[in-house]
């Protein structure tokens, strides 16, 4: 059977109830789409809380917008310390993601085939790692849930182990050797996850990969384990991007769509084919610690026409304390140092003038029915990126409350944290551009279909 049977799926409606962000709960009258199969090398990307997507969270009773609010900050503030943490103490070993910790924010999605014949799979897009793993049959507490089965790998005729002592085990932080087999263990939240370094054949939309490295997990210790794979587009001697250099020529683009959006569709762009001529660019910069994160120039922050006042330091690129400005696809919302944070939420403030202002959750700027808004400029070198209001007003689904927060927050200050992060929230709807080959990222508006 071809590949391209595989990604025609026709994604049911597994729960009739909603709690996705932005959505007013009980009241789903969204028709789920048959989803046409990926063509070329281009995959659709779903938002994990999309009407179709079969992980989107089920619970009996569908929370409220505040508290989805609240969790979805407090699910991004892990992600923010472990970011942040990584580049200030981490030791100078490059392939963290492949044998340490492991964060994964499975925001977006998409449907990729493993094996062969193709079995298909939902994966966490995520530029901040260089890791891939999938759940594998025969997996000790891996959670198998409705459009999340386990790889069975004996059922691929391509499938292998990799063995110790091999050029890439040795490239794997950490591994050991479990019946001559490479293994390595991550922590994801509270977690252990055991894996088998493994290779298989995948399909990405039409093009098909031999023998790519992934993470074959055996066993998962712990309540926090994710249904889902995980597919890693950061930079670093094990990624997707370093795994396909003669197809992709590490360069890769995507269209993140809002939450708000009725399809949550967008688009995964693999390699040079098809991508923008013309947009703006600002260079990226590389952490010779962290070459896996996709470091940018910010720098400075405009609030309406004003140019804020923020210390440089709290924004200036510097390879050796780990501090600068990430772009980052798991992290929901943008994440400020706290001086810099302070003075663009004052500023913010003071354009909004005598309105009064209230907190949900870790915002502290949230209006009822605010009127005149400021806009929000994100002055990257070479290329400005002023943020239409919906990527960064936070809108209450319901009409009644009509509160509306900034959708930016102060790096949690329980870390020395010394990273900026520019999050999903603020990158939706737009086409974003990662250009590895000449070392640049770029920005342009596009409505994600
Ligand atoms: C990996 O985790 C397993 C438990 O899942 C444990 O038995 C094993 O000792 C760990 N290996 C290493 C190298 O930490
Ligand atoms: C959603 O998808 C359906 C079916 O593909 C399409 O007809 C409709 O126009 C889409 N709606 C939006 C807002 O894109
Ligand atoms: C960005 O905006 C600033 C301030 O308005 C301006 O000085 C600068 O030239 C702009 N940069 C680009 C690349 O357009």
């Amino acid at each position: 059977m071809k590949p391209l049977h595989f990604s025609l799926l026709l994604l049911l409606c597994l729960s009739r109830t909603d709690h996705g962000l932005g959505r007013n709960s009980g009241h789903d009258q969204s028709k789920c789409i048959l989803l046409e199969a990926d063509k070329g090398s281009t995959l659709k990307v779903f938002h994990i809380s999309s009407p179709c997507s079969p992980l989107r969270p089920k619970t009996k009773n569908p929370v409220s917008w505040e508290e989805s609010v609240v969790q979805t900050l407090s699910e991004d503030r892990a992600r923010v310390t472990y970011l942040s943490s990584l580049v200030v103490f981490g030791k100078s070993d490059s392939q963290v993601a492949w044998g340490r910790q492991l964060i994964q924010s499975p925001t977006y999605i998409v449907r990729v085939s493993v094996g062969s014949p193709p079995q298909s799979f939902l994966m966490a897009v995520d530029t901040s790692n260089d890791a891939a793993w999938l759940p594998c049959s025969g997996c000790l507490g891996c959670s198998a849930g409705v459009g999340s089965s386990l790889f069975a790998s004996d059922k691929s005729s391509s499938f292998a182990g990799i063995s110790c002592g091999t050029s890439q085990c040795s490239k794997v932080t950490s591994s050991t050797c479990s019946q001559n087999l490479c293994t390595f263990n991550q922590t994801y939240g509270s977690s252990t996850i055991s894996s088998t370094l493994s290779q298989d054949t995948i399909t990405l939309a039409q093009d098909t990969i031999p023998g790519y490295l992934f993470g074959c997990i055996q066993k998962a210790t712990g309540s926090s384990v994710p249904p889902q794979g995980l597919l890693g587009l950061g930079r670093g001697p094990l990624s997707l991007l370093s795994q396909t250099q003669s197809l992709y020529k590490s360069t890769f683009s995507y269209c993140l769509p809002s939450s708000k959006s009725p399809n949550f569709s967008g688009s995964l762009r693999l390699g040079p084919v098809a991508q923008p001529q013309r947009m703006f660019y600002t260079p990226l910069l590389t952490n010779p610690k962290r070459p896996f994160l996709y470091y940018v120039n910010l720098l400075g922050i405009k609030v309406g026409s004003k140019i804020v006042d923020i210390p440089p330091d709290a924004l200036a690129f510097n390879p050796t304390t780990g501090a600068g400005t990430v772009i980052d696809s798991g992290t929901v919302y943008t994440r400020l140092v706290e001086p810099a944070y302070i003075a663009v939420r004052d500023e913010f403030r003071r354009r909004m003038g005598k309105a009064v202002v209230s907190s949900l959750g870790g915002f502290d700027t949230c209006y009822t029915a605010p009127t005149t808004i400021p806009s929000i400029t994100f002055m990257f070198q070479g290329l400005n990126m002023t943020l239409p209001q919906d990527n960064f007003l936070l809108r209450s689904a319901s009409t009644s409350s009509n509160l509306a927060c900034l959708a930016i927050a102060s790096a949690p200050n329980n870390v020395n944290s010394v990273l900026n992060i520019i999050a999903n929230m603020q990158q939706q709807n737009h086409r974003v551009f990662f250009d590895v080959p000449h070392s640049r990222l770029g920005i342009a508006r596009e409505t994600c279909t």
